[in-house]
């Protein structure tokens, strides 16, 4: 469904991915791991047109998406949870979601959307008049998630979706994206909590420098020794 080849990326003068490559089936979901600076969320950024690619090549339902821009990606199914939400926190719960549909002006479509959103996360529904910044750390989660399924993405890219949210929201918001996950929605999550992505998803790959270093199977990457070391302190 996705495949990433051998990508390069600089940010100004200093490049951060120098060959990163990944595959994502149809309906899988695939983590995306490394330590702080390793390159996670520039992958994501040029997943989603955000920074154009030095080198590389990005195909998605078989077409190249290399050049593409942020809403031709959109329109295709890409959509991303960026890293820190960034909500419109003085615009209301609605408010934000509604940014988030893409086609605008069919408010029937945009009303099911929502509908949809506020079955998954019921919270949203109460508190759809309240600013964002009101809201938890989990709900404003919530909010981003719904935010990205607006626009109704075939693949979602999630970037450390449970940072700053509550223990029970974060189970909360995983069987959400479970759920979404098994209504045949491709995911890539970024996650720092190794542990918790290696249970949720099936495959991973794991990056340093910009570069890939492991892939594989959740079991098969939790029991390597270099991962042990690196990402688990275990030596
Ligand atoms: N917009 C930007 N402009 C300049 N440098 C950037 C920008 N975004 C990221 N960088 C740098 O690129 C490198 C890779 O950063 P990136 O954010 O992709 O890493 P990450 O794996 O997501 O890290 P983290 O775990 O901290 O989120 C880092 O050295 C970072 O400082
Ligand atoms: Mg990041």
């Amino acid at each position: 469904m996705l495949e990433v080849k051998n990508i390069e990326l600089s940010h100004g003068k200093l490049q951060v991915l120098w060959d990163i490559s990944l595959t994502v089936g149809e309906g899988e979901c695939v983590g995306l791991l490394g330590a702080n600076g390793a390159g996670k969320s520039s992958t994501m950024g040029a997943l989603m047109g955000i920074y154009p690619l030095q080198s590389g090549s990005i195909t998605f339902l078989g077409k190249s998406i290399t050049e593409f821009e942020v809403n031709e990606l959109i329109m295709l199914g890409i959509a991303l949870v960026p890293e820190g939400r960034k909500l419109f926190t003085q615009m209301t719960v609605e408010e934000n979601l509604m940014m988030g549909a893409y086609i605008k002006g069919k408010r029937a479509s945009i009303d099911a959307g929502l509908e949809s959103v506020y079955s998954l996360f019921p919270i949203l529904k109460e508190k759809r008049l309240q600013m964002a910044g009101q809201l938890s750390g989990g709900q404003q989660q919530m909010v981003t998630i719904g935010r990205a399924l607006m626009s109704k993405p075939k693949m979602l890219l999630l970037d450390e979706p449970f940072i700053g949210v509550a223990p029970k929201l974060v189970i909360e918001i995983m069987q959400a994206l479970r759920e979404i996950n098994q209504g045949g929605v491709s995911m890539i999550l970024v996650e720092q909590n190794v542990h918790r992505a290696l249970e949720f998803v099936t495959r991973a790959y794991v990056i340093e420098n910009g570069r890939n270093v492991l892939e594989g199977d959740a079991k098969l990457i939790l029991s390597d020794e270099h991962f042990q070391e690196k990402f688990l302190g275990i030596h």
